[in-house]
Order: structure tokens, then sequence, then C-alpha cells
């Protein structure tokens, strides 16, 4: 289980705003924020992780999502105060020295990705499905990606990208 380091910077913290302790992608940060700040904020504008991608800012098209305790949750509706002491997973830590996650390889051999912008956040809330549930159905895939939208794909090949990475589906043959 994660602890929560004590921190010196918090002790000299004596303004509205506070210190919070976050393990993202296995490295512990400790970042100052305001109530008001969301944890995209944290994750784009102060740990310069940009491949969580703030769309609508609003939970309505999923971009945002990342994993907090191994859950997805949209980063645009959580609050930064509320993630203190826990783990975050975002795209950028999926790949493992330098391997992208199953996930990730069955998005690019099924071509289920056009401009991208969606991209992160299905390959999040796919990769959490498929933590647990290994064998899903394409109804259950229907299911666990909803809340993401995509505007390019139709999203057949994304449905395929999921049950190739579950084991359940060939790779397309390469086009020559
Ligand atoms: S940016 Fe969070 S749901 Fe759209
Ligand atoms: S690939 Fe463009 S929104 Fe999904």
């Amino acid at each position: 289980m994660y602890e929560r380091p004590v921190s010196g910077l918090e002790a000299k913290t004596k303004s509205r705003s506070r210190v919070i302790v976050l393990s993202v992608n296995g490295e512990t940060h400790e970042v100052m924020v305001r109530p008001r700040h969301r944890l995209i904020d944290v994750i784009r504008d102060q740990l310069n992780l940009t491949g969580t991608k703030d769309g609508c800012q609003s939970g309505t098209c999923g971009a945002c999502t990342v994993l907090l305790n191994g859950r997805p949750v949209l980063a645009c509706l959580t609050l930064a105060v509320d993630c203190d002491g826990k783990e975050v997973r975002t795209i950028e830590g999926l790949a493992e020295n330098g391997q992208l996650n199953k996930v990730q390889e069955a998005f690019l051999d099924q071509g289920a990705i056009q401009c991208g912008f969606c991209t992160p956040g299905m390959v999040m809330s796919a990769t959490a499905l498929l933590d647990d549930n290994p064998k899903p159905s394409r109804h259950q895939i229907d299911k666990a990606l909803e809340g993401n939208l995509c505007r390019c794909t139709g999203y057949n090949a994304i449905v395929d990208a999921v049950l190739q990475a579950s084991g359940q589906g060939g790779v397309k043959p390469v086009m020559k």
C-alpha cells in the first residue's frame, strides 16, 4: 500500500493552497494545489504529462480518463485535493521498458487511431477493463468505453483492438 511521506514543504504552507502527494506512474510528486484545481491541471500543467487530453472539461468526452488507485476516473471532474496520497496512472505510464502495453499495440495493429485525441482516454479505459475482465465480450467492451467519445473511427476498430488485446481477435493483415 502506498504510504504518504511526511512533507517539509507542507509544514510551511500557510495559504489556502496545500501540498498533496501523488504517486504518478510510479514516481512520487509533491505538488501545491488550490481547492479548485482539478487532477488534470496537476497532470498537464504541473507534471507536464500532456498525453491526457483536456477535451470537453465537463465529464462528457472521456478524453481525460486516467487511473486513480487502479480505477478509471475523469481527471477533469476530479479535484486534486481528493487525490492526496493516491496512485495515478496516465497514458505515459503504460509502456514498460520501452514496450507499449498490449492495448496500445492493438490500437496500432487495428488502425484504431485517426486524429488521436480520444486515444489516451480510450486506452486507459480499455486497460482498466482488461485488468478487471481479461476476456470481455464485445458488448462488455462497448459498455466499458461508452463514456469515451470518438469523432473519427466509428468505434469498430477500437472494439476490435480491445478484443485483440484480450487475445480474442486477430491482428489485421498489413496492406501492401
Ligand atoms: S475532458 Fe474530461 S470528460 Fe471531457
Ligand atoms: S481518433 Fe479522433 S476522436 Fe477518436
